[in-house]
């Protein structure tokens, strides 16, 4: 049996018509109830829904053969997993945002309000530039807009949510993309089923570009 982690919610849903496609279908996944794990006995294929960034932590202890997690969570965490596929869906970018008016103020410490915290850390430390880094987990947005932070290192995907709240994009740091990402251990024992969902899903991703 092999087991997937797939990340609950509009994105997940989408991986998984892509693992159907490739020949990996749970039909009663699409019923509507609120189950967490499906399996297809007949497929040898066991899935769950999982919160998007508790993915990698399923994978990399193993609960998961095989997983998809956004690249955003692969760098901020850098957990022990093989990353095997981009599967270009999910795309949007990580960047640092502020206030229209916005100018670094380059004589004192740059005030970054994130969820990311390794991810700006690194950023900031290639350009040289000092930081202070207050960790939020949500509304990343209201910072700057309160004062408690100069800019902010978020997801954008629409630019909607920065519009709305009268902030814009100051410097994009790097693309985003859901990522299909394996056990190391499983990626050795179970090597026949991950390498055929990983081809197949290769084919359909090339398709696609
Ligand atoms: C992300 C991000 C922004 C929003 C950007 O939040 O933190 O708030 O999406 O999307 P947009 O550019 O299309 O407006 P997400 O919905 O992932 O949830 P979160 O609040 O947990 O960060």
């Amino acid at each position: 049996m092999l087991n997937v982690a797939l990340p609950k919610g509009r994105l997940g849903e989408k991986v998984y018509q892509m693992f159907a496609r490739a020949g990996f279908e749970c039909p009663s996944i699409l019923e509507e109830n609120r189950k967490l794990i499906f399996e297809n006995e007949e497929r040898q294929v066991r899935y769950f829904w999982v919160k998007p960034s508790d993915v990698s932590i399923y994978v990399e202890r193993g609960a998961a053969d095989i997983g998809v997690a956004g690249k955003d969570i692969l760098l901020e965490y850098e957990p022990d997993v093989y990353e095997l596929l981009d599967l270009g869906v999910g795309k949007c970018r990580m960047a640092v945002a502020a206030p229209n008016e916005f100018r670094d103020p380059t004589h004192r410490t740059l005030r970054v309000a994130t969820k990311f915290v390794n991810i700006a850390r690194n950023y900031y430390t290639s350009k040289g530039r000092d930081i202070d880094i207050i960790k939020l987990n949500g509304s990343i947005e209201i910072a700057p807009i309160l004062g408690l932070s100069d800019v902010i290192v978020d997801i954008v995907e629409t630019g909607t949510t920065l519009k709305e709240n009268d902030l814009a994009v100051f410097e994009t740091i790097l693309p985003i993309s859901a990522r299909l990402i394996a056990n190391k251990a499983s990626f050795k024992f179970k090597n026949e089923p991950i390498s055929r969902i990983c081809e197949s899903l290769r084919a359909e991703t090339e398709g696609t570009r």
